[in-house]
């Protein structure tokens, strides 16, 4: 049977690929940077361009399709997934990386139809990475599969985490007090990339074992979290049930063991969910 939605992730990929090629040129160059919620959360004019030409793209080709967008909805629009085929677009995963030159920087398109995660294409566009998955067939690498690590020992692993921009005092005290208890397990490491879908896309290439984030967005996971479960790797909310895409919380890991030492390790603080009213 032909698949319904090959066509739209054939065009998630080129507008990703385009998308990408403006963003690398852009580094260094793009020097207006403003802030959004924070004085620590970053957004320029790239983000602002990069979201516009891949919804013009998709509109175009898509017209009855739905959006979430980084910058859509900092700009008002609303944040609520549908039943209707809804385009999830973070056009820059590590602004603040952008900002600086460091070089992990993805555009990020989910697409959802009923509110289930169908397809994920996250381009990391400096080290030229195409991650790509579709429900059902599999996850890969600029083409090459991608499976995630086997390791169930989370004292073998390497876990991977943020600081994000809340800067409040109460807040960062939990950030260290749960990076305290996972680095003492103790693990092999911890890593951050400085963008929410690169950290699982490591996940799914299997050189880390599992990512924790509270604070992130449904268009900072959306794409990556299709990659992860087609490595075959789990997605779990905090509380140990299936992920929330809507709660500004995620567990992407290598297996459930992992996941769950994670959840019986660390605390959760709250966040407004990206759907409240
Ligand atoms: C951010 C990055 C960062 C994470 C933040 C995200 P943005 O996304 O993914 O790694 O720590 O929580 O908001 O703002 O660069 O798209």
């Amino acid at each position: 049977m032909a698949d319904l939605w090959q066509e739209a992730m054939d065009h998630a990929v080129a507008v990703a690929r385009k998308a990408g090629e403006i963003v690398r040129h852009a580094v260094h160059n793009d020097m207006k940077v403003l802030c959004k919620s924070s004085s620590v959360d970053l957004v320029t004019k790239t983000d602002q361009k990069v979201e516009q030409l891949i919804i013009d793209s998709v509109k175009e080709k898509f017209p009855k399709h739905g959006f979430i967008g980084e910058e859509s909805v900092a700009a008002g629009e609303p944040c609520v997934l549908s039943d209707n085929p809804t385009w999830i677009v973070d056009p820059v995963d590590g602004t603040t990386n952008f900002v600086h030159g460091y070089p992990f920087v993805a555009v990020c398109i989910g697409f959802a139809v009923n509110k289930t995660l169908e397809f994920g294409v996250v381009y990391s566009c400096i080290e030229d990475k195409m991650y790509t998955a579709r429900r059902g067939k599999g996850a890969f690498c600029n083409g090459d599969p991608l499976q995630v690590s086997d390791q169930k020992e989370i004292n073998q692993s390497i876990i991977a985490t943020e600081f994000g921009s809340n800067r409040d005092p109460e807040v960062v005290d939990v950030i260290f007090s749960n990076m305290r208890k996972i680095l003492c397990l103790p693990v092999h490491g911890i890593r951050g990339a400085g963008s929410a879908a690169i950290n699982m896309c490591m996940v799914a290439s299997g050189c880390v074992e599992a990512y924790y984030e509270i604070g992130i967005h449904c268009w900072d996971i959306a794409a990556a979290a299709v990659i992860v479960e087609e490595a075959g790797g789990v997605l779990m909310d905090f509380e140990g049930g299936p992920m929330d895409l809507m709660s500004r919380r995620i567990i992407a890991a290598n297996n459930k063991t992992i996941a769950e030492r994670i959840v019986n390790e660390i605390k959760a603080y709250p966040a407004i969910r990206d759907d409240a009213p």
